[in-house]
């Protein structure tokens, strides 16, 4: 994953907490002073990332590759704004509830820009902004929530293992096995990131 030397996903991957506010989801929702979360930090939550050549998705070898060796042999697009997404208003007000997937969530941005929020181990929100060029896989189980930022406008490429399945399970749905899975991969874990013995 990613290039040996200087780390160029973050230049089209940024991610921080996020701050308590109500105000417009839109907004970066910065804490202050601004506390940046590093991409080492989100694999820690299992969340993977790369950065592609978006301008060439259709001939990319990386992003073959990448298909290849994780499965994902389905594959579309998601338009988001008014006049390409059906039932834009609805999609925009669920895309933003509290869910989780009972398998990974793979979003390329080939277009666009835009917030996939993510719990950390602390229930703490983490704002990933997601730039033309960036692929984020989110793992089965783990709960999140999506939205436009104030351009208003993503193009993503939506990749899948076998045939898609993209019901959200709003929160809570802690008795799931993807959930349990999720918890026991990546939450139940001591400092030294060993899975911590439930027994112990
Ligand atoms: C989804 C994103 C929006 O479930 O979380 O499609
Ligand atoms: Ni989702």
């Amino acid at each position: 994953m990613g290039s040996v030397g200087k780390d160029d996903r973050e230049e089209v991957i940024q991610a921080w907490y996020m701050d308590n506010s109500n105000e417009d989801q839109r907004l970066p929702h910065h804490r202050d002073p601004k506390e940046f979360v590093s991409l080492d930090k989100l694999a820690e939550l299992g969340v993977l990332s790369w950065r592609l050549d978006a301008d060439n998705y259709e001939t990319d070898e990386e992003l073959k590759k990448i298909r290849e060796t994780r499965g994902y042999s389905y594959m579309d697009f998601c338009e988001v704004c008014p006049e390409k997404l059906p039932n834009y208003e609805e999609k925009i007000k669920n895309f933003f509830e509290e869910h989780l997937h009972t398998d990974e969530e793979i979003r390329y941005c080939v277009a666009g820009s835009g917030y996939f929020d993510v719990r950390d181990r602390d229930e703490a929100w983490i704002r990933i902004w997601v730039k033309k060029g960036a692929m984020i896989v989110l793992p089965a189980g783990i709960y999140h929530r999506f939205t436009l930022d104030s351009d208003n406008y993503i193009k993503a490429m939506r990749l899948f293992v076998g045939d898609p399945v993209w019901t959200p399970f709003n929160r809570p749905h802690d008795h799931l096995p993807a959930r349990k899975q999720y918890v026991d991969n990546f939450v139940q874990k001591d400092v030294a990131g060993h899975a911590v013995d439930a027994a112990a």
